[in-house]
Order: structure tokens, then sequence, then C-alpha cells
């Protein structure tokens, strides 16, 4: 079953973790997300989006059959993040994660992981999905602790040139239903 007949289904519009909640994203939320985006502590480690709040608005707030925003919000209501589920590929059942506590005074608390964890259980348990990959920065060690606490385990490396012209080497790393 896909993300979005879940969607239409009600079971993945919104999900709760321990300390979070994920829910759709809603127009008054892009200005939030486009600061987060441009943040240059940010940027270093996921890179640039969205040039235009057109483009940012297209694909957070319509989601395909390949790709679905999350919004990530305290249990109170407070607007911290965002994640996504990308390049989905059904037919093998494959999926990758992406996210970003966009307020960094909640960095190190835990929040990272269960967003991840949140996401990727209700991936497994309530979709087809089989298997979830992500691609990190080597010298991210935040976020590779972060999804390593999840389970995700290392699988592979390439050294690519970043958006800067900088070399990086990025990890991809993957998580089995199975595991
Ligand atoms: C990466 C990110 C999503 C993680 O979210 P978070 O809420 O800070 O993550 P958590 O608190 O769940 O886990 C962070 C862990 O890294 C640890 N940590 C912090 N800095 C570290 C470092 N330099 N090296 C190793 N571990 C580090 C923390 O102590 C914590 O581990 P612990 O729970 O065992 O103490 C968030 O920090 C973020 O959005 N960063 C900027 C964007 C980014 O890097 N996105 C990911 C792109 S792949």
């Amino acid at each position: 079953m896909s993300l979005r007949e879940e969607s239409r289904t009600g079971k993945l519009r919104v999900l709760e973790g321990e300390k979070i909640r994920l829910r759709p994203v809603e127009d008054e939320d892009i200005p939030k997300l486009m600061e987060w985006e441009n943040d240059a502590d940010i940027v270093r480690w996921a890179g640039k989006k969205f040039e235009t709040v057109e483009d940012a608005r297209e694909w957070h707030l319509r989601p395909t059959l390949q790709h679905r925003t999350f919004a990530i919000e305290l249990l109170g209501g407070r607007l911290i993040g965002e994640i996504e589920v990308l390049n989905i590929t059904w037919k093998t059942g494959t999926a990758e994660i992406r996210v970003i506590i966009g307020e960094k005074d909640l960095w190190d608390r835990g929040l990272g992981e269960d967003a991840v964890s949140t996401l990727v259980n209700a991936c497994f348990s309530v979709t087809a999905l089989q298997e979830i990959f992500l691609r990190v920065d080597q010298d991210n060690g935040r976020a590779r602790r972060c999804y390593e606490k999840v389970g995700f385990k290392p699988e592979g490396r390439v050294t690519c040139t970043w958006e800067d012209g900088s070399p990086r080497t990025i990890l991809l790393m993957r998580l089995r239903k199975a595991d």
C-alpha cells in the first residue's frame, strides 16, 4: 500500500512519537522551513534544497507516490523540524529519508532519533516498504550518531564534490524491516 493511500485512510496523517509528533506540512509552515533550509549550519550538512518559495511549497505541500514531507512538532505544538521520505520505489519496497531539526537549541535531546524512529516504524508497519536508506556526510558525527541510535548501519561510501566545490565523503546507511 502506498503512503498516499495510507494518508487518505488517515493512518499516516499524524504520527506520534515519545517527544514529537509528525504531521502534514501546512502552508503557514513554509517560511520556517525555508529559514532552516537556508541556515548555514544546516545547509553545511543537509545541502540547499530550494531556490524559490514556490519550489519549496510544491515539494512540501504536494505529496506524491515518490515523496512526502512531515512537519516535526513537539507534543505541545511547537514546530521544530521536518522529515521526509523520498525516492520511494514501491516495486522494490525501498525509500530514503532526510531529516532536519531546525531549532538548533534543541539538538542533542533525542528529538531527531524520535522523529526518525517514528517515521521508520510507521513505514515498516503501515506500508509495504521493506528497506530504508539515507545519505549522511561522514564528518556529520551528530547525524551519524542519531541514525545509529535508530539502528541504521553504514553500507558504503562515495566521495563527491559538494555544492561549494569541496570534496565530501558521503556514507550510505540502511535499515531493513527484517532487522
Ligand atoms: C542531525 C539531526 C537531525 C539530529 O537530531 P538531534 O535531535 O540533534 O539528534 P539526537 O539528539 O537524537 O542524537 C544526536 C546524538 O549525537 C551526539 N552528538 C552530538 N554531537 C556529536 C558529534 N560531533 N559526534 C558524535 N556524536 C555527537 C549527541 O550526544 C546525541 O547522542 P546521545 O543521545 O547518545 O547523547 C539534527 O542535529 C540536525 O538537523 N542537524 C542539522 C542538519 C543535519 O545534519 N541533517 C542531517 C543530514 S543527513
